[in-house]
């Protein structure tokens, strides 16, 4: 009898269905009411006690196998029915690509472009690989001037005289060598400085330079400038300060503050509950960059002023941390799809 169940076992496992009917077939031959378990546990009532145990475990396990073999037979072919049925729809749209978004600091950088550009300001660049005299010198900072350590800079090893351009106030000096005034000018770029990584500094940033050379140019058209610009980028009801400051190629210099567009001059920790931020750096142009690079400083005067893009984004749309700039985070980025 023992040897019979063994058999049993062995037919099962071989067994393999060509249909859903051969399997119902199976499934009646030995776990129906007539099926060899049923007969197997008639047969199991007049077998002496001491022989029970053994003979019931094998009969127990013969009872397993079928059960189980009947269940994955039934499941593999219900599976392969539904992926036959499975209907192509070739009138389905397919699955829809994900878009990607223009950068946040493009964005604002476009914004800024076209605000000055309806001023008539035009764009220009300059290499970011500059020489001393673009970057230093022409805007007067000889050699040995102590505001040449204001930005800490990228020598090339290889010729000290050239370097990473520390801002874009060379592309200003390029500008004035090779036009002729009046001058209306932004240049946005990269920029590069020798500085420890942290939520509030990087060492690559961007900035924009803007540049106005005419005839009887005035701190009043600077201050009248900026404040469009001011209100224009953040909202009309923003207002603007400025604080008296120092650059070398600049006099007189200014730094230039906005109302804080968050808690709107209320006090909050991104103003330092001083109502006020800093955004950009001016001055008029000093008579002795003009005279460097071929203007005319008797007949002409003009401004300028720079601004650090991270620093205007950050404002704009509340980011905390700089480095978020550079990661390319996905989920970072796509904040910025409607913006
Ligand atoms: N170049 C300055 C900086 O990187 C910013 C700046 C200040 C630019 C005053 C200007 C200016 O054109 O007039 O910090």
């Amino acid at each position: 009898m023992l040897k019979q169940i063994e058999k049993h076992i062995l037919k099962i496992e071989k067994y393999k269905a060509d249909s859903i009917e051969s399997i119902e077939h199976f499934r009646i031959e030995y776990l129906g009411k007539k099926g060899v378990l049923n007969d197997l546990f008639l047969a199991f009532k007049n077998i002496p006690s001491e022989e029970k145990k053994e003979f019931g475990q094998a009969l127990n396990k013969l009872k397993i196998k079928a059960q189980e073999k009947v269940e994955i037979l039934q499941k593999h072919f219900t599976e392969k029915k539904s992926l036959k049925n499975r209907e192509i729809d070739l009138t389905m749209s397919a699955e829809p690509l994900p878009l990607g978004s223009r950068h946040p600091l493009s964005i604002v950088k476009n914004d800024i472009i076209e605000i000055f550009s309806r001023l008539g300001f035009t764009i220009s660049e300059g290499p970011e690989i500059e020489d001393d005299w673009h970057n230093f010198s022409a805007l007067n900072l000889p050699e040995e001037h102590p505001a040449r350590d204001m930005q800490d800079t990228f020598f090339i090893q290889r010729n000290p005289d050239t370097l990473l351009r520390t801002h874009t106030s060379s592309v200003q000096v390029r500008f004035m060598e090779n036009n002729k005034a009046p001058i209306r000018t932004i240049s946005p770029g990269r920029v590069f400085r020798n500085e420890a990584i942290s939520a509030r500094a990087h060492c690559i940033f961007h900035q924009i330079e803007g540049l106005y050379i005419d005839e009887n140019v005035s701190f009043a058209d600077l201050k009248q400038t900026l404040l469009h610009f001011a209100q224009e980028f953040f909202g009309e009801e923003t207002k603007i300060r400025l604080r008296p400051s120092y650059f070398p190629f600049t006099e007189p210099s200014a730094e230039v503050d906005i109302s804080c567009n968050i808690c709107k001059g209320k006090g909050c920790n991104i103003c330092k509950y001083s109502g006020w931020v800093e955004i950009l750096g001016c001055g008029m142009v000093d008579p002795n960059v003009l005279d460097n690079c071929g203007i005319d400083s008797k007949k002409y005067s003009g401004f300028a002023f720079g601004m650090g893009i991270e620093r205007i984004t950050m404002l704009k749309y509340q980011v905390k941390d700089l480095r978020l700039f550079f990661e390319n985070d996905i989920r970072f980025l796509e904040q910025f799809k409607h913006a």
